[in-house]
């Protein structure tokens, strides 16, 4: 949450900040800030409340002076409620010292007071100002050098932040810290960049360093200079974007959203490519940890949101190929109740940032209790993936939109590759069943592609029909439970109405009572290829809601004929049998999602209170 951007070099920096922050504003958009020093020494700043449009008119009839040194902040808040006081940058000596900040900052109310005590007056609520006038007093301290007062400043901090500072006595240089915050920075010719993630910089460079916990950077536009928190230098790692600046560009699209599902295909696609060798998954990233796969006695899956439910997909393929027990458990539950680990366990993390908090604290914990670690990232050089023993790069491209869509397929897709790969390591696979499983695999995008060609249209015509239901229900068994789940946030996220997803099974034990004459029911039935039995019991399911008044909206395979009679509307998906369903159920329900969303004129991309990256716990 927050976007961060920095820039220093020889062009003006309020149009770089400003596109940066465009490109951040999927993690906070609740209002925006800029900063910049100009060629007179001057440190000019503007922040206002609202969306980053809001801030571009402003600048557009109020222009601040041209400076080649500038800050940038998107933000989602915490620490008092979205007004232009609390927006960042926060200033501080005389507006000469400007800070913005990702994170929160712990014991930020003993500090205050201890500002206070020392003379020193607030604007705003945050605990933002307050690292804010600590920096200007630790620079009186330390002979105004603006480093060292940096260090002096996060040593004292608890908490999570990212911070970026500039004073306008050090034109030409920017330093920022972070601590279980993202930062990452951008290597220019004769100008550099830090931002939030690589997409802050990504037009103008695809060089990038990552930073590691507890360092600070110092950017000059000659030079990058990276330490820890006592200034020790510390090497750095370098990597390439993979991806370039159209990638994460609208591009005719309504939405973000629309785009990023119309990419269901390929996120699949490009996921398994280069990863099978003589219809045999082979990771190259996981060279080095067969000797862990052969010997773990358990699996634990830990994620948020849509990443969770992937997960939960993911249990039943890796129980099946792999044969080790499978718990999945959201992160920050995970994390806080003492969990039984050792180094039998493996702890697989799922996260399309790679920085979502909870997440990363439930990964660094099972690594302390010694477990094995293996994250399920879509962004390069991010925290969650540097903090485990490996990484499988699900490769779905930028996702901007708030609401998760191709990141998901592409993680059924990874956990998919994993399990498969476990499975054989641990021979508990054949290699005949194997090979059937990629073929499979290699299938799907087409098939998500004949969704998107042949149903979409359908879809969210339904979607728009219904843009005045207030309650829908999804029901789901097996591997289709999860996108229950799954199509119940998606609908809830972004078009704000009331949706539960459960367990087809579930039904008698409670749900049905809330069927009632017309309302609403998704059911995705399960493929009636090899398992009739779970087919079967889910159409009496549909018969006990018909019978109830319920709307029946089906989700199934071609050819199903068994559902017809009784379904008010059936949405087709192909023939994919059950490992493979939900990669083919999960895509009406994000259209229609979307649909119902637009349908109610709301923004898709920008859901209320919600941020695509959650850096807070
Ligand atoms: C937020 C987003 C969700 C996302 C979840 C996990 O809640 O709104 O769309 O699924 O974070 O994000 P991650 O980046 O860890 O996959």
């Amino acid at each position: 949450m927050c976007g961060i951007v920095g820039y220093v070099g020889p062009r003006p920096s309020e149009g770089i900040l400003l596109s940066g922050l465009a490109r951040l504003e999927y993690r906070g958009y609740d209002s925006a800030g800029i900063a910049v020093i100009d060629a007179d020494g001057t440190l000019g700043m503007r922040k206002r409340a609202g969306k980053l449009s809001v801030l571009r008119d402003d600048l557009d009839r109020a222009p601040l002076a041209d400076g080649t040194t500038g800050i940038g902040h998107t933000r989602w808040a915490t620490h008092g409620g979205p007004t232009d006081q609390n927006a960042h940058p926060h200033l501080a000596d005389g507006g000469k010292l400007a800070v913005i900040h990702n994170g929160i900052i712990e014991n930020f109310a003993a500090l205050k007071a201890e500002l206070v005590a020392g003379g020193a007056e607030f604007l705003s609520e945050t605990d933002t100002e307050v690292a804010a006038v600590l920096l200007a007093r630790e620079y009186h301290a330390h002979g105004d050098d603006l480093e060292a007062a940096f260090r002096a400043t996060v040593r004292r901090l608890e908490g999570a932040f990212t911070l970026l500072a500039l004073h306008e006595e050090h034109p030409g240089l920017v330093v920022g810290a972070r601590r279980n915050s993202p930062l990452v920075i951008g290597l220019g010719e004769g100008e550099n960049f830090l931002g939030s993630d690589v997409a802050a910089f990504v037009e103008h460079t695809r060089h990038a360093l990552a930073i590691g916990q507890d360092q600070i950077v110092a950017i000059t536009p000659e030079g990058v200079r990276v330490t820890d928190f006592d200034g020790a230098e510390v090497g750095v790692e370098p990597f390439e974007v993979t991806w370039d600046a159209a990638a994460a560009e609208k591009g005719g699209w309504s939405s973000f959203m629309a785009k990023e599902v119309s990419e269901e295909p390929d996120a699949v696609a490009n996921t398994i490519r280069g990863r099978f060798h003589d219809d045999a998954v082979a990771i190259p990233e996981l060279e080095g940890m067969d000797a862990v796969f052969a010997g773990i006695h358990r699996i634990i899956v830990v994620a948020c949101g849509t990443a969770s439910y992937a997960g939960q997909v993911g249990k039943y393929a890796l129980e099946q190929w792999s044969r080790v027990p499978v718990d999945v458990e959201l992160a920050h539950e995970f994390r806080y109740r003492d969990p039984v680990l050792d180094s039998s366990t493996l702890v697989v993390s799922i996260s399309q940032s790679g920085e979502t908090m909870d997440t990363l604290m439930a990964v660094k914990y099972a690594r302390e209790r010694g477990a094995a670690t293996l994250s399920i990232c879509n962004t390069q050089g991010a925290t969650i993936p540097r903090e485990s023993d490996a990484v499988v790069y699900t490769h779905a491209g930028p996702e901007v939109a708030v609401a998760s869509t191709k990141a998901f397929v592409a993680q059924i897709t990874a956990l998919y590759l994993l399990a498969l790969h476990i499975g054989r390591v641990r021979g508990a696979l054949s290699a005949q069943d194997s090979a059937r499983a990629v073929a499979e695999l290699e299938a799907v995008p087409g098939k998500i592609q004949w969704i998107l060609d042949n149903e979409q249209e359908r879809t969210a015509h339904l979607a728009r029909w219904m843009a005045d239901t207030r309650s829908v229900l999804f029901l789901g068994r097996h591997v289709g439970f999860p996108i229950a789940l799954e199509g119940a946030l998606k609908l809830k996220e972004i078009s704000y109405i009331h949706a539960e997803g459960f367990a087809a099974g579930e039904l008698k034990h409670g749900p049905i009572a809330l069927i009632e004459p017309g309302q609403p029911v998704f059911v995705i039935v399960p493929s009636p290829v090899h398992s009739a039995m779970l087919h079967d019991k889910v159409v009496s399911n549909i018969q006990e809601i018909r019978a109830r008044g319920a709307r029946v909206i089906v989700i199934a395979e071609e050819g199903d004929a068994a559902v017809l009679p009784f379904a008010d509307e059936v949405l087709h998906i192909p023939l994919a049998g059950p490992a493979f369903e939900p990669l083919l159920a999960v895509v009406p329900l994000h259209i229609f999602a979307m649909g119902l969303a637009e349908a109610k004129g709301l923004d898709v991309d920008q859901p209320r209170n919600l941020a695509k990256s959650v850096t807070v716990e």
